[in-house]
């Protein structure tokens, strides 16, 4: 089994040190040299702290990260693959380079999944000349640590395709559900806005403030984060611009960005990563 995933930012380098912590031979390909090393790096940190941890023995760690080659030659990552994952920039034009190119390059019985949050599959496959080929595989972040894969189906996905990535999935040690349909969200983004949705109509009709809210989720559903708390980790410009992608492409007024949450986007406060969001925090 080869695997080729393309993109190496946060989460192409983690699929691909997932993937090779199981075994499966990587190679993992970006445009920019020095992003490459970065992941690299960075995966190298990760399997150390695990390994003063004791979670992992230094040699298994080493193998692992030798497994992974680097490189930014999209040819060599894609022409042996039995399976390619495409985690670049999330943008439309530039996905769909990347899967002309590999519908070119891949053997043809290789799957070319997407680990796109947003962009359905039917979108890239409808340019390729194998679409039955092609699907979501929607990994989270940070992939070494969080369990679930979104398997989802375009029109035209086949049952081997889908079968391959639910079996890659579980091979990797993560766990696989399948969507049988395509759909803006897919099943966890779904949930995670209707709910955020709720908090925020809740904080913006004044009923309670953004700590009650958080409390009452935390304390009365067992959510580790209430979805302020959440949104500051995640950046509450990516909360904005998820509600906003969905308001455009559902019409629907249920995901019109709180008028709240716009402003801290336009004050700047984006969360942890600038010190302020809906909290404060210590830089
Ligand atoms: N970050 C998340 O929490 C998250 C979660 C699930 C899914 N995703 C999806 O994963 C994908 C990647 O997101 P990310 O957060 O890792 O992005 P990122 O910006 O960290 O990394 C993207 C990488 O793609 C590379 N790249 C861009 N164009 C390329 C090209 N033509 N050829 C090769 N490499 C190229 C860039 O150099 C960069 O290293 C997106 O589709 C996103 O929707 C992200």
């Amino acid at each position: 089994m080869k695997l080729a995933v393309i993109g190496a930012g946060s989460m192409g380098a983690q699929i691909a040190q997932q993937a090779a912590l199981h075994g499966i031979e990587v190679v993992l390909q970006d445009k920019d040299e020095a992003q490459l090393h970065r992941a690299q790096e960075s995966n190298r940190g990760h399997l150390q702290r695990r390994v003063e941890k004791g979670r992992l023995t230094q040699r298994d760690a080493d193998t692992a990260l030798e497994r992974v080659q680097a490189t930014t030659d999209l040819a060599r990552a894609a022409r042996d693959a039995d399976f390619v994952i495409e985690a670049v920039f999330e943008d439309l034009d530039v996905k769909r380079a990347i899967f002309t190119e590999l519908d070119g390059i891949a053997p043809a019985d290789a799957v070319l999944a997407s680990n796109s949050s947003t962009i359905r599959i039917s979108h890239l496959a409808a340019i390729t000349t194998h679409p039955a080929r092609c699907l979501n595989m929607h990994f989270f972040y940070p992939v070494l640590v969080m369990d679930l894969v979104e398997i989802v189906r375009g029109p035209q996905t086949s049952d081997e395709a889908t079968n391959k990535a639910m079996e890659l999935a579980l091979a990797m040690g993560r766990t696989p559900v399948l969507l049988n349909k395509e759909i803006d969200g897919f099943i966890v983004n779904r949930i995670l806005h209707a709910a955020t949705q709720e908090a925020y109509r809740l904080l913006d009709a004044g009923v309670a403030s953004f700590e009650d809210i958080d409390t009452a989720v935390e304390k009365g559903l067992n959510w580790p984060m209430g979805p302020f708390r959440l949104g500051d980790f995640s950046g509450l410009d990516v909360t904005y611009n998820a509600r906003l992608h969905m308001y455009r492409v559902t019409g629907d007024e249920r995901y019109r960005p709180s008028p709240q949450l716009e402003a801290k986007v336009n004050a700047g406060k984006l969360g942890r990563k600038t010190g302020e969001g809906w909290y404060r925090y210590e830089k």
